[in-house]
């Protein structure tokens, strides 16, 4: 079968990839030439984790164009994958989209035969059949359900694994138009992943509700415990792992994104709970949940700055690793790293920091108030108090020994516990463990119930 994939960003330029791997041919389109002729090098136009490996294996099932013409006439069926940026209101624009529906049309209207339209990009309920569906048809000339279908089939990937995550999915997500359009992009799934897994079909709407619910469901439930990583910090003995651990073992939570450390960051989780709570609004309903999560996430990094700085000497210098939102990234959009080093600059410390993919992060772009050196031996080697946040297993492989420099004894603030293990006993280190309590923090708790206990009445059992 012939596909289509219109705009050849992280996401289209991958799900280009996965489709060629798995035998499609397939057409790109995008608006940017650059992207275009990489493509047709059998080269990545962007950075994602075995894009250039798959691209250029499968150089001859895969071609690009700036031609919508091109590609919906070639193709019986056409992904478009391009940007729906949030407004200042947190909703999301149609605008790029709204103008690929448009080519399309235009491109359609030169059809004879039946052709599928699968918006993959985010958007918010309603946005599918009243925003853009309309255009199609205008621009077309044409009936959707007689001459055209249409569908709206959001991927569930993480930035760094798409490919995978493409091929091997929980569940494919497919809003339909009608029974026409949602059958043919089932089977075109059905012969895309690898894993087996099913379809979910359903109406437009409910699929556009669900995508942005699934994401703003995993922010509370990193938000929760973020929460329960604050108490544990705050009673003695407590351990956030041990909390979590067990709470995972509940079949009605599991484990996943069940960590409690940072907050959540990237280009998609703040977004869509923010979305969530714009469409909530609109319809009338309540949505303190998402609002009070995104409430709480912001407050993650300057929570922690204040407790990192009441352990350090004023104008200090603090080395931060990790300024990606996640490890294998170099996306910065959110990130905790970057706004902890950003909150300790304000505060007086001299921040340097570092990040294996910063090559890949534009630098000077950001204006950045602190220093990005390029070795981790480096930053090591200058300062008095590092904070990891970012679990990274380059950051987990550090000894006892990395953080040798000038200082008699170095601060680490470990706010993924992921050097637990390695420094929590190393006399030269002052370890601070995210979500992980002293036998100081005893007193509280102390005051409560011996407070309590005195109280109640002492009677006699005999
Ligand atoms: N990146 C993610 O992690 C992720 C995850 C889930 C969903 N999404 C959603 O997928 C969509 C795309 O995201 P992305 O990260 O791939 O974006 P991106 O910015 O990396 O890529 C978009 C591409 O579309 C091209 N484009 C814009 N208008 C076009 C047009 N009219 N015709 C052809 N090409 C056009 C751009 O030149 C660019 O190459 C967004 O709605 C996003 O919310 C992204």
């Amino acid at each position: 079968m012939k596909v289509s994939i219109i705009g050849l960003g992280k996401l289209g330029a991958s799900m280009a990839a996965a489709f060629a791997h798995r035998g499609f041919t397939v057409i790109g389109v995008d608006v940017n030439q650059k992207s275009v002729d990489a493509i047709n090098n059998g080269r990545a136009p962007v950075q994602e984790t075995g894009l250039d490996e798959y691209l250029g294996k499968n150089r001859e099932r895969i071609s690009a164009t700036l031609s919508h013409d091109e590609a919906v006439l070639g193709s019986e069926v056409s992904f478009v994958i391009v940007p729906t940026p949030s407004d200042d209101s947190g909703a999301f624009s149609l605008q790029y989209a709204e103008w690929a529906f448009s080519q399309n049309g235009k491109a359609l209207r030169k059809k004879n035969s039946y052709h599928l339209v699968v918006l993959t990009s985010t958007v918010l309920p309603g946005a599918t059949r009243e925003g853009l569906l309309p255009i199609l048809e205008k621009e077309s000339g044409k009936r959707v359900g007689r001459d055209f279908g249409v569908c709206y089939s959001p991927e569930f990937i993480a930035l760094g694994s798409i490919i995978k995550n493409f091929l091997n999915p929980d569940f494919t997500l497919i809003g339909e138009f009608d029974e026409r359009s949602g059958a043919m992009l089932e089977s075109i799934y059905a012969e895309m992943v690898e894993n087996g897994a099913g379809s979910a079909r359903m109406s437009l709407e409910n699929a556009e509700l669900t995508k942005i619910s699934v994401n703003t469901y995993v922010t509370m439930k990193i938000t929760f415990a973020n929460m329960i990583a604050s108490m544990c910090e705050q009673l003695p003995g407590g351990d956030v792992d041990v909390v979590t651990s067990a709470l995972a073992l509940d079949t009605r939570i599991g484990g996943r994104y069940l960590t409690g450390a940072l907050g959540y960051g990237g280009p998609c989780f703040p977004r869509d709970n923010v979305a969530l709570s714009f469409i909530a609004g609109k319809l009338g309903v309540d949505s303190s949940l998402a609002k009070t999560t995104d409430t709480l996430n912001r407050s993650i990094a300057e929570r922690v700055t204040g407790n990192i700085a009441k352990e350090l000497k004023p104008g200090s210098t603090v080395a931060v690793l990790g300024l990606a939102y996640k490890p294998f990234s170099h996306v910065t959009e959110e990130s905790q790293g970057v706004q902890i080093a950003e909150a300790l600059s304000r505060r007086g410390f001299r921040v340097v920091a570092y990040d294996a993919l910063s090559q890949e992060m534009s630098v000077a772009e950001h204006n950045w108030s602190f220093l990005v050196l390029d070795s981790l031996g480096e930053c090591l080697s200058q300062s008095e108090a590092v904070v990891i946040t970012v679990p990274a297993p380059e950051f987990a492989e550090l000894s006892e020994i990395d953080f040798e420099n000038q200082w008699a004894t170095v601060s680490v603030f470990d706010l993924w516990r992921t050097l637990r293990n390695r420094l929590s006993k190393s006399p030269r280190i002052r370890y601070f463990g995210s979500g992980l309590g002293t036998d100081e923090k005893l007193e509280p708790l102390r005051k409560l119930w011996t407070g309590k206990s005195t109280a109640l009445p002492i009677t006699n059992a005999s």
